[in-house]
């Protein structure tokens, strides 16, 4: 595991970069999926909307063939993954606003532009990925002001030694698009290993129920990422609860408070099925302080 220095890694000549050239075909791909959908403009994500300017620019830089991925989504899956940008950047404010030198982690945070929507003041940000994609992150997304890269694998521990944590001001975990592709036996220990070194910090992460499971898997195979297989999903946030008594876990839905003006018919029915089968949630786990549970200050 490494930091990586500020500086932007030149990219060869003016040319676009290879994905191919750069990228494994396994999860590490997957990136692809939340930029493409981040930043190209569209009903759902109209241009000075929550389109994402930044996300656009860098895909202009990409050289890949997008047909597939774009062929494979539809309104709904758009929409899912603009959601969680949007609760992302709710979530970040609020705990920015609570915890002016607070750290936060952005781990498996493939091409997210999700730092440089935010104004960070003094907290410290890291985004974490694999060295591959933090690679690609720094000829793409070269860090800016507070931010650090981190070439790691989340499931390595020693990341946790590494990003700075002052107890007193708080921490905060993004895992967006990532818990997916491990299994239980893999996140348990994970979570369980935060918990104990992050001590009333909080984590979030998207989850999908195990009949979305299948769904989400049909449209990541449909979008030509065969080889990046989601494993993890949750029924019941109180299954996680049940991992340990340091982590108190809440559960809401996607939906809850997001804008639907702007859905089509069919993109509102999906999203009223989505709701009652429980498909994507919010996950929240706060984990104990040295007082034991106390959730941390949104
Ligand atoms: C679907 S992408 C999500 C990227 C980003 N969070 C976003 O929302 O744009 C999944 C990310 O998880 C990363 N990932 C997969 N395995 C990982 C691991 N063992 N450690 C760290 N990151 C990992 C991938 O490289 C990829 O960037």
């Amino acid at each position: 595991m490494h930091f990586l220095p500020s500086k932007p890694l030149p990219m060869r000549g003016r040319k676009m970069l290879k994905i191919a050239d750069y990228l494994s075909e396994g999860t590490a791909r997957t990136l692809l999926m939340p930029l493409c959908c981040c930043g190209t403009a569209s009903r759902l994500n109209p241009e000075g909307g929550i389109y994402d300017a930044r996300a656009a620019e860098v895909l202009r830089q990409v050289d890949y063939d997008f047909t597939r991925l774009r062929r494979a989504g539809i309104e709904y899956t758009m929409l899912c993954c603009l959601l969680r940008e949007w609760h992302l950047d709710k979530l970040v404010r609020a705990f920015v606003a609570g915890h002016p030198e607070g750290t936060i982690v952005n781990l498996g945070c493939g091409l997210s532009t999700a730092a440089f929507r935010q104004q960070l003041g003094a907290c410290r940000w890291y985004d974490l990925d694999v060295p591959e994609v933090i690679r690609v992150r720094q000829m793409l997304l070269p860090p800016e002001g507070g931010q650090q890269l981190v070439a790691c694998s989340l499931l390595d521990p020693a990341w946790m030694e590494a990003v700075t944590f002052v107890p007193e001001a708080g921490a905060l975990f993004l895992a967006a698009g990532v818990f997916y592709y491990f299994s239980e036996a893999q996140l348990r220990p994970l979570v369980l290993g935060m918990a104990r070194h992050f001590p009333g910090g909080r984590l979030w992460f998207d989850a999908v129920s195990r009949r979305g499971l299948k769904i989400a898997n049909l449209f990541v195979r449909l979008a030509g990422f065969r080889q990046a297989s989601m494993r993890f999903a949750v029924d019941d946030p109180a299954e996680l609860a049940r991992w340990s008594p340091l982590l108190r876990v809440q559960g809401s839905s996607y939906y809850v408070d997001a804008p639907r003006q702007r859905l089509g018919l069919v993109t509102r029915l999906h999203v009223d099925i989505g709701e009652r089968l429980g498909m994507v949630k919010n996950m929240t786990v706060d984990f104990a302080g040295r007082q034991g549970i106390s959730a941390p200050a949104a």
